[in-house]
């Protein structure tokens, strides 16, 4: 079924340690069987039973990955985003008993149903733009079922819409409200509990913590991320995001797949990220929404050799942003990407920074995730705000968008 020759494409393969501009090929044709790219070459003749789509000289890029997001979230913080215009900053409307607690209460009290439905509609945002990957944090519930319930929905929005989806169990995202406990017992709970059966039942891919002031603590997260190790699932860090807590050095430690944020990594430990191999994800959109100054140390991460992802971080408190191309076009605006570095952070670099090596790239071997483009130019992407949308998406050889 998922037999396909597309015809006549420019292909931005965006293939890492190309030497051209987004990877350029001369190639213009790429055969597609079982969901996978088999060729790349000229004049390649269909075979029978091939769907041939005739690009008509468009371009053809890899299908986007969305490496960071809370897309699984009850209820609506517009309150909140009001008093932030007036003045109150996010720490403190945390302290409030608001900011994620609030939307903690909300996604408790919202059924798998009605979550499903409103996850839908954003997940719908992403991919019209030509996301086929996208991650999925829990750290909604911050109690068993409803963590579940966050991770079921994520589910179920890859099978409606025929997409990748990746989870991420985000227990250790906020002390839940009215725990009974303190944080340290939650931390009991989340690591002797919840990661060993996540791990077990098979319902996330990786365990990520909100390590920070506002968070957990450097060495309640050690815990977590010992916890993950043990239970076999690799790890990610939101660290560095309003302070710098060493959280980045620490999930290095753990061979991170990457450390999200990091507006505040000092650039003396931006080796520790080239050793380890994790990628550095940068999040401009939480950075616009805060209002923050502090810029992430990109020139020190490109120099270090640092491979950098951007994702949307969409969430209802500090980036309700459902478009991936908003966030690449800001990452190259106010963190200084190249527009290259920025189609690199949401292809190839984006998968990386999820642990997969099969994605991001159009090359023989890789899924067949590609979408097809009327535009002037890969840069057209990051140039132009709101300017473009693929005709043609295809994830895993399947026509979805
Ligand atoms: O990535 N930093 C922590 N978590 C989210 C914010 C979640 C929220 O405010 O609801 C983030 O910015
Ligand atoms: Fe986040």
């Amino acid at each position: 079924m998922n037999n396909l020759l597309i015809r006549n494409a420019r292909i931005a393969s965006m293939q890492r340690g190309s030497k051209s501009p987004f990877g350029l090929l001369e190639d213009t044709d790429i055969r597609v069987a079982d969901g996978i790219i088999q060729e790349i070459g000229s004049d390649l003749r269909a075979k029978p039973n091939d769907t041939v789509l005739e690009a008509n000289g468009h371009w053809c890029l890899p299908g986007f990955v969305d490496c960071h997001t809370h897309l699984v979230y009850g209820g609506d913080r517009s309150e909140e985003f009001r008093q932030r215009l007036d003045g109150v900053s996010y720490e403190e409307i945390s302290r409030q008993g608001g900011g994620i607690k609030s939307t903690v209460r909300a996604t408790r009290s919202t059924s798998a149903k009605a979550l499903t439905i409103q996850t839908l509609r954003r997940a719908r945002r992403l991919l019209e733009e030509g996301v086929t990957t996208l991650e999925i944090k829990s750290g909604y519930g911050l109690d068993e079922d409803t963590e579940l319930k966050m991770l079921e929905v994520a589910d179920v929005v890859a099978d409606t819409l025929d997409i990748s989806v990746i989870k991420t169990f985000l227990g250790a995202h906020s002390m839940p409200p009215d725990a009974g406990m303190n944080a340290d017992e939650y931390i009991d709970f989340v690591c002797q509990v919840m990661i060993p059966k996540v791990a077990k039942e098979k319902r996330a891919d990786a365990v990520d913590v909100f390590c920070e002031t506002v968070g957990f603590s450097l060495e309640q997260t050690r815990r977590v991320f010992e916890a993950a190790r043990d239970a076999g699932l690799p790890v990610k860090g939101h660290v560095e995001q309003l302070s710098d807590s060493k959280g980045a050095v620490l999930a290095c430690e753990f061979n991170a797949l990457s450390v999200e944020h990091i507006e505040y990594l000092q650039e003396s430990d931006v080796a520790t990220l080239a050793t380890a191999g994790t990628v550095a994800v940068l999040l401009p959109g939480a950075y616009y929404y805060l209002k923050e100054t502090q810029k992430p140390p990109v020139k020190a991460l490109r120099e270090a050799g640092v491979d950098m992802a951007v994702a949307t971080d969409m969430n209802p408190g500090t980036s309700p942003i459902a478009s991936l191309l908003t966030c690449a076009n800001m990452a190259s605006l106010f963190f200084g990407l190249t527009v290259e570095e920025a189609l690199k952070g949401i292809t190839v670099n984006g998968a990386r920074a999820l642990g997969l090596e099969d994605r991001g790239e159009i090359a023989p071997g890789k899924r067949a995730d590609l979408t097809l483009w009327d535009m002037p130019s890969p840069a057209s992407l990051i140039y132009e705000l709101n300017g473009y949308r693929p005709h043609t998406v295809i994830a895993g050889g399947k026509h979805v968008a």
